[in-house]
């Protein structure tokens, strides 16, 4: 048999490119050389070992060590990534049937969550910052009018930062979601750093979210597929979310994975991993200033008129070239200057920091960003908003998702009901999700997407113009 991924992961190593994307290890050891443990830390429960569905040695004690790390009243280990921990806690916060405020732009497991649970959404719609082409954060007293015009919400659902690093005013929120004795669930998978920097955002754990989720992989040096999910108050029942992590965990969990949450967490405690991100806050503080001197080149920090933009994660370097689109230079960082970046879309491209960024690395994406703007001729850009249009709910996502479906012509599905997700890739956010009606605005808005070559992932067909429907 021929082995294309082995290939293709040694042509990857040969490629040795300045990483900017996650994992957040960006194949560097920490604490120990893995190379020397693989072989042998890919165990099960044997005797003297423990078992991650219900701990009561080794691994109890490596995750009491990780709650307080995180000032969390319960940490548990994922292996499933943020995703298999968004499953869990709104089976943990919910029943089924339940009604959630949930914020619009909030990642497709958290969807699928909703699916999975049963749950009636109320969609809560992030602002949108015309002056910089952004999706950015919401208004506490937005949802506070949601929490008083629909009393029998049960939880609020956010994504904190986003994935540009946008931060709303998480603290002002807890406040106002406990003042109406809800639950804050707040999505924390690209902010699990925050908790080791005063520089960064405020975590939501330290904010008051009753249970909170971090990507490990993300922002940490941790392997891909690890997470976190941490318990902040007393409002969470811990017998049921041990109950829901059974029902959503392998009953394999890998070592491996283990074992890089213990490693990552310990590693940011230690004074060397707290260094390595104080001096990468630094040294991107300083790379932002530098970019911001050459011509043409804009980093995104924040816009002080917007009050949606609380706070920004600098993790997060959002650059944009003025007569270039993102994509660009994404694919042109690649091509020509062997650096990998996490994601573009039409107007920006982002460096995805870990503290395992090192000095070469930001000063080759300087003299790289730099050189682009130089040489590339400007070229008129069209304004495209990628602000979304509404939806119109017409059925609970899950009673869409579970009837009966057709795929049918994208023409053919305006007035129809989406039995699937459609989602522009970036922002990673759906425009229509199983249970919305599919209008001609958002038929307009796909053309529009893929006239300007995004990718929207949901299309089916060879011609990717076919979306599947309830019958
Ligand atoms: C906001 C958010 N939540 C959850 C996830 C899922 O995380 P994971 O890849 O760890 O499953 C992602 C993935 O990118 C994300 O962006």
């Amino acid at each position: 048999m021929k082995t294309p991924v082995l290939e293709a992961l040694q042509r990857l190593k040969e490629e040795n490119s300045v990483s900017f994307h996650m994992p957040g290890h960006k194949g560097k050891n920490t604490l120990i050389s893995w190379g020397d443990y693989i072989p042998y830390i890919d165990t099960t429960e044997v005797t003297g070992m423990d078992n991650l569905l219900e701990p009561r040695g080794i691994i109890q004690e490596s995750q009491e060590n990780a709650a307080k790390v995180f000032g969390a009243k319960a940490t548990y280990y994922g292996v499933n990534g943020s995703t298999g921990n968004n499953y869990i806690a709104l089976a943990t916060i919910t029943k089924p049937g339940d009604k959630i405020l949930v914020q619009r732009n909030c990642h497709k497991s958290i969807y699928n969550g909703m699916i999975l649970n049963r749950l009636k959404p109320v969609y809560l719609f992030p602002e949108y910052n015309e002056n910089y082409n952004m999706i950015t954060g919401v208004y506490p007293e937005d949802i506070d009018r949601k929490l008083r015009e629909e009393p029998d919400i049960k939880a609020v659902v956010l994504t904190y930062p986003n994935y540009y690093g946008v931060c709303s005013d998480i603290k002002a929120i807890a406040d106002i979601v406990h003042k109406h004795n809800k639950v804050l669930m707040v999505d924390e998978a690209h902010g699990p750093h925050m908790t080791f920097s005063d520089e960064a955002p405020i975590s939501a754990l330290k904010a008051g979210a009753d249970i909170v989720i971090h990507s490990t992989h993300k922002t940490l040096p941790s392997f891909t597929q690890t997470s976190l999910l941490h318990v902040g108050s007393d409002r969470i029942d811990l017998n049921k979310l041990r109950d829901r992590y059974q029902l959503f965990t392998t009953t394999s969990p890998s070592y491996l994975f283990t074992l890089s949450n213990e490693i990552a967490v310990a590693y940011m405690d230690s004074q060397e991993g707290r260094e390595k991100l104080a001096w990468n806050i630094k040294k991107t503080k300083e790379v932002i200033q530098r970019l911001n001197t050459i011509d043409r080149v804009k980093v995104f920090t924040g816009d002080p008129t917007d009050k949606t933009i609380f706070s920004k994660d600098i993790g997060k370097i959002l650059i944009s070239i003025d007569g270039m689109k993102g994509s660009q230079i994404k694919k042109k960082l690649l091509s020509d200057y062997n650096i990998r970046l996490e994601m573009s879309d039409y107007y920006y491209a982002l460096a995805y920091i870990s503290p395992m960024n090192t000095e070469e690395d930001y000063d080759r994406l300087v003299a790289a960003i730099e050189d682009i703007a130089i040489k590339t001729p400007y070229e008129e850009i069209n304004y495209l908003s990628i602000e979304m249009p509404e939806p119109k709910i017409k059925m609970s996502p899950a009673q869409a998702y579970y009837s009966h479906k057709m795929q049918v012509e994208l023409k053919d599905a305006i007035g129809r009901v989406a039995a699937a997700p459609v989602i522009p890739y970036p922002p990673g956010v759906p425009l229509i999700h199983a249970g919305e009606e599919f209008t001609k605005e958002i038929y307009d808005y796909i053309l529009l997407l893929m006239e300007n070559d995004l990718e929207v992932v949901g299309l089916m067909g060879k011609e990717k113009d076919h979306i599947i429907v309830v019958e």
